[in-house]
């Protein structure tokens, strides 16, 4: 394979990005914009939620699209769990990579999985049982995700105690990695800053930490940076800017991935992705999805040929 690029990227428009939606997206559709993903040379996708359909009917099919995800093996296939139900159905479809949430606001997490923190967080520890329980070599990645990092539309500021205290069980009950979301898109570049800097303080330095933005208030790319300049190197994004979560009111989409790839790649900072095959995601969405919830600079404006003479 090669070499790793500077910046990771998760992709995860065929979960964040679909979840939200009050329309159906074809099983064929969302396998084609993953398989478009992985041909663009991202190297991590987030293709679903293990959850009951009655709860995100978008998600009914994701036993079929996690097969058709995991033929892909240039990338990490990670799928959402809420609970330990959705990890045994996770851990059987074979998935690479389980994000597990739990939300720093208490009205936020009780919204979103109907438990208190305290119970999602003995959730997780029995998650974490139940992957070590596999033979050594079968024992996927178990992510910790802390949604509403950044602020809550429902409680609206959430403390630096709040999301220290969900990193610091993430980090004892030994997550491998933790990812801190902006769920709403609250964030400011300063509060990445002193987020970042510290949940570092809390759980140690040897824990590998993630961003997962969103751009309700056009702060997203700035947040990047800011993330960057704090020495994160792995962040998530979605493809045409979907996204959102059915339980935060008013959050929007994600970071635009492609915006962020030609921002880091203008940077200097590389990424592995091929640009244009990223943005043909645009047309099998576009066929589906009403053009209100597609955005993307790039879209608008054009690759620049600025990119391209600096490549
Ligand atoms: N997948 C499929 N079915 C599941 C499940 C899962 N992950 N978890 C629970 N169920 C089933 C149970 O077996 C039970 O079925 P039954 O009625 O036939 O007996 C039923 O769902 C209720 O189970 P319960 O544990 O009481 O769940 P709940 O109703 O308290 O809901 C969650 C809890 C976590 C499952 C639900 O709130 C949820 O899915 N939240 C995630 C929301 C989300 O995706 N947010 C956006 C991403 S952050
Ligand atoms: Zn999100």
């Amino acid at each position: 394979m090669a070499r790793a690029p500077d910046v990771h990227i998760c992709e995860v428009a065929p979960r964040d990005g679909l979840q939200n939606l009050d329309i159906f997206v074809p099983t064929e559709a969302k396998c084609a914009l993953i398989d478009t993903i992985a041909a663009a040379g991202v190297r991590e996708i987030d293709a679903g939620s293990f959850v009951p359909p009655k709860v995100v009917p978008q998600f009914a099919d994701v036993d079929t699209v996690m097969a058709h995800a995991l033929t892909h093996r240039s990338a990490t296939i990670g799928a959402l769990v809420p609970n330990v139900k959705g990890a045994e159905r996770a851990i059987a479809a074979g998935v690479d990579v389980i994000y597990f949430v739990i939300s720093a606001s208490e009205t936020h997490n009780q919204a979103n999985v109907r438990r208190t923190v305290d119970e999602q967080i003995e959730g997780f520890r029995a998650v974490r049982a139940a992957i070590d329980a596999r033979p050594v070599g079968q024992r996927l990645q178990l992510m910790g995700a802390i949604s509403t990092s950044f602020g809550c539309s429902l409680e609206g500021e959430v403390s630096e105690a709040a999301v220290c205290r969900v990193a610091r069980a993430f980090a004892e009950a030994r997550a491998d990695e933790i990812g801190l979301a902006d769920t709403v898109g609250y964030a400011t570049p300063k509060l990445i800053g002193q987020i970042v800097a510290a949940v570092r303080r809390e759980v140690g330095p040897q824990m590998t930490l993630r961003l997962h933005l969103h751009d309700t208030l056009g702060a997203g790319l700035a947040n990047a940076v800011a993330g960057l300049e704090a020495g994160i190197r792995r962040f998530d994004a979605a493809v045409s800017g979907l996204g959102g979560c059915p339980f935060a009111p008013g959050a929007r989409g994600n970071i635009v991935t492609e915006d962020l790839v030609f921002m880091l790649e203008r940077m200097g900072l590389s990424t592995g992705i091929d640009l244009d095959r990223l943005m043909q995601t645009r047309e099998i969405l576009a066929r589906h999805i009403p053009a209100k919830h597609l955005s993307g600079h790039l879209h608008e404006a054009g690759i620049p040929k600025v990119l391209r003479s600096a490549a």
